[in-house]
């Protein structure tokens, strides 16, 4: 069942979807090497809490930390862990909060110094596909042309591998809500889109074959081929004619940009 939000309803999920995009943006000020993922997760829930809110991946489905941190071949969930970045890492960081019951929910991948043209490549089309998608999520659009979009720019125009196995998802008073979204498929395909739909975009993209394995831990999830993936996630609300993106990357570019640990050279802005 698709649940619509009245535009006050909206207006508290932008207000959780900025407080991620805020401790997205301290994230991106601290990131250099010889810093743990450990001790990025415990600043994320520390600072969550600070804001009236809790970590709303702790303890779902039994998840242990309050972030997923996913370092180069790791493609979702990453376990925090006490080994400390290095020079050419890429990370995944995937934050969400409860704030005033609404959620919020999004990503970004950062790159610790030069990790390679052919990563740097797979950052910037990722990004570029979230964004191609986004342009889809419209009123009388269908969620295939939202994966439609996405697989092509990734799969189709660079031959990057997209994950099958894990989906983007509506967003509000749950974390995961009607309808699944997928970043490949059909046109013209799927649930249709109406106004006030909140969505969560999120393309999982590696620079190799599309497959993918869940350690023992049950959560993390690998590359095969042990290749890089990269993620990117925003919140949007479906309107008539154009997308209202919930969270923001500005402040977090502009963080990461100034940031001297981080690669950002080849990027380009969108
Ligand atoms: N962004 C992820 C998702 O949309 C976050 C879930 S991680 C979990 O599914 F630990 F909370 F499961
Ligand atoms: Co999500």
């Amino acid at each position: 069942m698709m649940i619509y939000k009245t535009d006050e309803q909206v207006e508290m999920m932008r207000k959780s979807a900025l407080l991620v995009s805020k401790t997205m943006t301290e994230v991106a000020g601290v990131l250099k090497p010889g810093i743990t993922t450990l001790s990025l997760d415990k600043m994320i829930g520390d600072f969550i809490r600070d804001h009236q809110a809790v970590p709303s991946f702790l303890n779902y489905n039994g998840y242990p930390f309050n972030s997923c941190l996913s370092v180069n071949d790791v493609v979702v969930h990453g376990f925090p862990t006490k080994n400390e970045l290095k020079e050419g890492d890429i990370i995944s960081v995937d934050i969400g909060v409860i704030l005033n019951g609404w959620h919020g929910d999004h990503a970004y991948t950062f790159a610790i110094g030069d990790p390679g043209a052919d990563v740097m490549q797979l950052i910037q089309v990722t990004k570029e596909s979230l964004y191609k998608g986004i342009e889809k999520a419209v009123a009388g659009g269908r969620i295939g042309d939202i994966a439609f979009a996405i697989q092509e720019h990734t799969e189709k125009k660079h031959g990057y591998g997209v994950v099958r196995e894990l989906v983007g998802h509506g967003l509000g008073k749950n974390m995961h809500e009607d309808p699944q979204v997928p970043n490949y498929g059909k046109r013209g395909s799927g649930a249709k889109l109406n106004e006030g739909l909140v969505l969560a975009i999120e393309p999982m993209i590696n620079l190799g074959k599309r497959d993918v394995y869940t350690e023992d831990d049950g959560w993390t999830v690998r590359t095969k081929d042990g290749k890089p993936s990269v993620h990117f996630e925003h919140d949007v609300c479906v309107r008539k004619t154009k997308a209202d993106i919930l969270s923001n990357y500005k402040p977090i570019e502009e963080a990461e940009r100034a940031n001297p640990n981080l690669f950002t050279k080849s990027l380009q802005q969108l």
